[in-house]
């Protein structure tokens, strides 16, 4: 948390009187009830008349069964099987920025392999001085560093685009996770084999069976790109690219290759290859766009929203959701209530970082009526979320990829939501 919490008094007070208009109200007062005899507090409670587990229970911690919806999910309908498919992070039960491994969105072309550290192998090869082979215990003999980022699906809200469809931001925003990555920079490694002069791009790969080969220019490479060996401290989960994985920070997941095995170093980017350059965004007139590897800035209410709804009545509640950028760091997000006819400033969590999820507050006196919920991301780059009918001017609606428009939630006078859409 920054110390947003400082100077509270004041900033009350402001917002009261700068915020009327779309009933930003008391904050947090009036939440609590008063003390009346509830035998939740006066009688001696089962859990307290015994002892709890030791603590070699569970060697490794599971969340409490009370949590047991906290899980990862997939749309049935999507693909024809499991194995080359998707599923979607919880993002509505969430809070903070990081994404626990366990609930993080799989994308798999071919499954997700086991690959052990003693079997695992890096090469790099192609216009190199000296082609390189690299075990798992050399890789964590290089400099490291750590670093937070989202690997985002360039899929996600892919199937929005003809009109309001899943009911859930876990469906429509859930293929993004954010975690924190410790590795060694590509860069370190593709300069151990010296780059030659005529080393454009690479050509990356994975050793599952789908290999999932994508060209990534060169100068991204040199740039921010890990070889990732870690994810939240631990090692990365088996469906997240155990034991190495390849972090692209902004840009689309399916360049985020996973058990890495190959780095080629090439002069053009390899097209011809079947696996290769399959992510195109089809524009109305039947061309494509081609290559559009960044994810632009982007937002989305996770709470109140169809799969959490408000449970309490008018009073006090928060509104929250996560912004994230390719093209940098989140700067603001708005929020409105009425569809986006008036906007107000959230509250960032913490100030944005470079390509990581951002978590933003709106502190709400609701009334009970109904709500038309927004929000509305802007970046460093100056970048401001598009409404959908702005992405639908410029792209028409053939896309699957790189939808990134304002998502609504109607919240209804029950506090129940649904995914609509407004004009
Ligand atoms: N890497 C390999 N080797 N095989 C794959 O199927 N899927 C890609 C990418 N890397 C894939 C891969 C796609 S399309 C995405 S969106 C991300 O991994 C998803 O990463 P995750 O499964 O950790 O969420």
């Amino acid at each position: 948390m920054s110390d947003n919490s400082k100077g509270k008094a004041t900033s009350r007070r402001q917002f009261l009187s700068g915020a009327a208009a779309v009933g930003v109200g008391a904050v947090g007062s009036g939440a609590a009830r008063a003390a009346s005899p509830d035998p939740l507090i006066t009688q001696v409670q089962e859990w307290a008349q015994a002892t709890g587990e030791g603590v070699d229970a569970t060697p490794y911690g599971l969340p409490i069964q009370f949590e047991k919806d906290v899980v990862r999910r997939n749309v049935e309908w999507l693909t024809a099987d499991t194995i080359s498919s998707i599923n979607f992070t919880p993002i509505h039960a969430l809070d903070g920025t990081i994404t626990p491994q366990g609930c993080a969105f799989e994308r798999h072309h071919s499954g997700a392999i086991e690959l052990s550290k003693p079997d695992y192998r890096l090469m790099i090869n192609g216009l190199v001085d000296t082609p390189l082979v690299f075990t798992y215990e050399d890789l964590e003999r290089f400099p490291r560093e750590n670093r937070v980022y989202f690997c985002e699906c360039a899929a996600n809200t892919g199937m929005e685009w003809a009109g309001a469809q899943l009911n859930g931001a876990q469906f429509t925003h859930g293929m993004i996770h954010n975690m924190e990555y410790s590795g060694v920079p590509l860069r370190t490694l593709l300069e151990e084999a010296g780059v030659k002069p005529a080393g454009k791009w690479i050509y990356v790969e994975g050793a599952d069976a789908s290999s999932n080969g994508r060209s990534i220019p060169l100068e991204k490479a040199m740039d921010d790109v890990l070889v990732a060996f870690k994810a939240n401290g631990e090692a990365l989960r088996k469906e997240h690219g155990y034991p190495v994985r390849l972090v692209v920070p902004g840009w689309e997941g399916n360049m985020w290759v996973k058990w890495l095995r190959r780095v080629e170093v090439t002069e053009m980017a390899i097209e011809s290859r079947e696996e290769t350059s399959k992510y195109t965004d089809t524009l109305e007139d039947g061309t494509s766009r081609k290559w559009s590897w960044v994810m632009d800035a982007k937002s989305v209410v996770t709470s109140p929203s169809p799969q959490a709804p408000i449970t309490h009545g008018p009073g006090p509640l928060v509104i929250t959701g996560l912004a994230w950028s390719g093209r940098g760091s989140i700067t603001g997000v708005d929020v409105s209530v009425d569809g986006g006819k008036n906007w107000v400033p959230a509250r960032l969590a913490a100030p944005g970082t470079d390509k990581a999820l951002t978590r933003f507050y709106l502190d709400y006196n609701w009334d009970g009526s109904e709500m038309l919920l927004q929000a509305r991301a802007k970046d460093s780059s100056g970048y401001v979320q598009p409404t959908k009918a702005q992405l639908r001017d410029v792209r028409g609606e053939n896309s699957i990829y790189h939808n990134n428009c304002i998502q609504t939630w109607w919240i209804k006078e029950s506090g129940e939501a649904e995914n609509v859409e407004v004009s």
